[in-house]
């Protein structure tokens, strides 16, 4: 029995089949275009991935699927990115450990659980997402805050239980539009959001785009300032409503405070949220941010499975056992008569 950890994200896929190297790619779907000339010889029905976003940032007119959208499944594309990951991993695996935002309906998790059953043949476990950090941490008990594109999730554990969680439709998507409205409207082009994190996230960056004939370029210092803005008020909306979960907490839950996801390797970040609650608790991020889900929804199913393995050997050898008895009780019972 070979399992998976997988992690869908709005705007990565990130998947690990030993728990310690994680394929990430964009989550993004190209259905084949038809072109004129093909030098390459080779033609696709469909791209995943790197290669879809290459061809989303170079040509305007193919139909760009991104199946996730504020942490819902908006398109059936969705399958093409698990069967990509499983692809790239090069394995075959029974088990497929996942996760959906915390107030995903119990109807949006059969789906999916149903979905990725049928069509790729695998059993499938899913968990709350931001409890795959908080396990990969090997912590039972704390708060996990879960940036990621699309949503910001929230989850309280207490040994292993879960006690209380939120979902809210922001994640680094609202900061990404609100700068990207600047740059439209500073230099007139669109960016993707892979290119905006590079712009944000490396001080040399710099990107160009020809536009009216002319070549337009934005550099990471042409945002900068506004960015730091823009970071500090997305950061206090998101704290407080972290704050109401936590209210009538014990302080022992709240010692293990964890700030995961992409957005928390954003510049910044990991201050604004170490200032916002300054007063409550010390703020931790896992090693890898982007990837700590996936690594623990891998353990999560290895754990399971394991329990699983152990009881279903228990009964085995208590039905052995039995097996073996009972023709000795019969042998009695027939000396007795
Ligand atoms: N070095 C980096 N590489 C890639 N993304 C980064 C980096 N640093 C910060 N980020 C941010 O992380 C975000 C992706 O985070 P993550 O993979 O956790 O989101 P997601 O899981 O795709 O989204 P969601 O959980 O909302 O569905 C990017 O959109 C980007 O803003
Ligand atoms: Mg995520």
């Amino acid at each position: 029995m070979t399992h998976i950890g997988l992690d869908i994200g709005t705007n990565y896929t990130k998947a690990t089949k030993d728990g310690k190297n994680v394929t990430i790619f964009p989550s993004i779907v190209v259905y084949g275009e038809e072109k004129d000339w093909s030098l390459t010889g080779k033609t696709k029905d469909v791209y995943v991935g790197e290669e879809a976003l290459n061809i989303a940032q170079s040509l305007e007119n193919v139909e760009v699927f991104r199946p996730l959208h504020e942490g819902r499944i908006i398109h059936e594309s969705y399958i093409e990115l698990a069967r990509h990951a499983i692809e790239t991993l090069k394995t075959k695996p029974s088990v497929v450990a996942t996760g959906l935002p915390v107030k995903s309906s119990r109807k949006e998790r059969e789906e999916l659980s149903e979905s990725i059953k049928e069509k790729l043949g695998v059993e499938v476990l899913i968990f709350p997402e931001p409890v795959g950090t908080l396990a990969y941490m090997n912590m039972d008990t704390g708060v996990c805050v879960d940036i990621g594109f699309g949503t910001t999730d929230m989850i309280v554990l207490s040994g292993m239980e879960y006690l209380k969680g939120d979902t809210m439709l922001m994640g680094a998507d609202w900061l990404f539009d609100n700068i990207e409205v600047i740059i439209r409207n500073k230099a007139g082009i669109g960016l993707t959001p892979e290119e905006l994190t590079k712009l944000i996230v490396n001080e040399d960056y710099e990107i160009g785009r020809i536009r009216s004939g002319r070549r337009i370029t934005i550099k990471h210092s042409d945002i900068e300032e506004e960015y730091i803005k823009l970071m500090r008020s997305w950061v206090e909306r998101i704290a407080s409503r972290v704050k109401l979960m936590l209210e009538g907490l014990s302080t022992a839950i709240v010692d293990n405070m964890v700030v995961t996801g992409g957005g928390a390797l954003l510049p910044g970040v990991k201050e604004a949220f170490e200032d916002a609650f300054k007063e409550i608790t010390e703020i931790k991020v896992p090693d890898n941010p982007i990837a700590a889900n996936a690594l623990g929804y891998y353990r999560l199913a290895e754990a399971i499975m394991k329990e699983e393995r152990e009881e279903k050997s228990e009964s085995e050898t208590k039905e052995t056992k039995e097996e073996k008895k009972e023709p000795e009780e019969k042998k009695g019972k027939g000396k007795k008569k």
